[in-house]
């Protein structure tokens, strides 16, 4: 939509649609969202952003019925702000996020036979191996930074391992990573996506060579993908493109769940205390530490009809933002919303997403986070900051760049 359209569009809709004026990509708004969540939500269910034209859902109840009709609000117009229906999409829409079933059902057939629970348990054992080798590094460092040494070490060395990458040049996956995630937001006028995208000639070139079948190590996920392709039940080209969203969503969401729950602990000794008492707790901590600071913050469906939500007129094809991060800290929903507790019950949460799209890679992450923060729990008595995080301004997904924290062993 042109500005001109956008504004007449704004000054059409009914007085009592609560219009918000703030922009969800400004970089200030990227690195302290939760005021500004807290204002749409209580502003209303459903509520109309200015600057883009488009709706925004952030109670619990709406994003959840959003995310569930999959029919009424579809993913294949682009789960970000752009608009595939009504432009030229400005890259490839992702063959399994993108889609809408049937389409998205045999993409994510593959997908899910890749990293099944059968496939990740002979991963597991490494996966384990691998979270002692990173906890006695960062034992003997004493003082680390808990992005750089742990929550981004980890995963780079222990997913690409499963689906079968070579070793070298493997930080272009971060750089792949803040490039897709950095799509989801504004691509015109948006100096974050700029950022992101400035080698993106250099890092797609890597990614496409490191992901083709020759490339790939036997008995990982992504030859297992290729395998479909074996079977005729997706093409060659396919194949790659799903190794490719295997690693793209894979990454970079770990690192930013990893790193959110280490931040959570350093700044709440506490809770760490009780993980270090009880170190079976390590799941339910995870999970509390991403419905907090969830990683995805938000992402977009579009209308596919004209369709009412909670009395709110949504007209075909408009964009509605659905705020994960938001819903997870929706007080109709939460007691004590803002409050870190590793004995919640966070289960409900929505940082996986719910519906069809819900993440298919969630058990990958659950056994990142078991090994390490597990790991973690046994063997350190305290995580003290030894100086401010630095948090990245990013359009999807929140994630910290330096974490500051000294480890005290037990
Ligand atoms: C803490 C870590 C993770 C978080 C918070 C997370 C979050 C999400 C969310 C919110 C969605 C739903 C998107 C939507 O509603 O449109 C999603 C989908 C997806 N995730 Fe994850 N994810 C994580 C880890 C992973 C991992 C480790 C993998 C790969 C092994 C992965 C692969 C995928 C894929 C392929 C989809 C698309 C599924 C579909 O469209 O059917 N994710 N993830």
């Amino acid at each position: 939509m042109s500005d001109a359209a956008i504004l007449e569009r704004s000054q059409a809709l009914p007085q009592n649609i609560p219009q918000m004026d703030f922009d969800p990509y400004d970089v200030e708004v990227l690195k302290n969202p939760y005021p500004y969540h807290e204002m749409m939500r209580e502003a209303g269910s459903v509520v109309w952003i200015r600057k883009y034209g488009c709706w925004a859902v952030t109670r619990y109840e709406e994003v959840r019925t959003v995310l569930n009709d999959y029919q009424t609000y579809v993913s294949s117009a682009g789960v970000g702000y752009a608009n595939f229906r009504t432009e030229e999409p400005f890259r490839p829409p992702s063959l399994v996020l993108e889609a809408d079933p049937p389409a998205h059902t045999r993409a994510r057939k593959p997908l899910a036979a890749a990293i099944s629970n059968k496939a990740l348990a002979q991963h597991q054992e490494e996966f384990t191996k691998q979270a002692k080798v990173y906890v006695d590094r960062a034992l003997e460092m004493g003082e680390i930074d808990g992005s750089r040494d742990l929550a981004v070490a980890y995963p780079l060395k222990v997913f690409p391992d499963a689906v079968g990458l070579a070793p070298d040049g493997r930080e272009t996956l971060l750089d792949y990573g803040n490039i897709v995630f950095n799509a989801i937001g504004p691509h015109k006028d948006n100096a974050v996506f700029a950022d992101a995208t400035k080698n993106a000639a250099a890092v797609t070139e890597w990614i496409m060579a490191h992901c083709a079948r020759e490339a790939l190590s036997p008995g990982g996920f992504g030859m297992s993908i290729y395998e479909f392709a074996d079977r005729g039940e997706l093409t060659e080209d396919e194949a790659g493109m799903l190794v490719r969203s295997l690693l793209s969503a894979g990454v970079d969401t770990t690192v930013s769940g990893i790193g959110n729950a280490l931040y959570l602990f350093s700044k709440n000794p506490d809770q760490w205390a009780k993980l270090h008492e009880d170190p079976s707790l390590t799941r339910h901590a995870f999970e509390e530490a991403i419905r907090l600071e969830s990683p995805v913050q938000a992402f977009f469906r579009t209308a596919s009809k004209d369709t009412e939500l909670s009395g709110v007129k949504i007209n075909a094809w408009d964009k509605v933002m659905c705020y994960y991060a938001s819903a997870n800290r929706d007080p109709r929903r939460w007691e004590n919303p803002d409050k870190f507790d590793i004995t919640r019950n966070a289960q409900g949460h929505l940082a996986f997403g719910t519906g069809v799209h819900r993440c298919v890679g969630r058990v990958v992450a659950w056994v990142e986070a078991d090994a390490l923060l597990g790991e973690l729990a046994r063997r350190v008595k305290a995580i003290e900051p030894t100086g401010e995080p630095v948090l990245r301004a990013q359009n999807a997904i929140r994630v910290f760049d330096s974490i500051p924290m000294r480890l005290i062993p037990a």
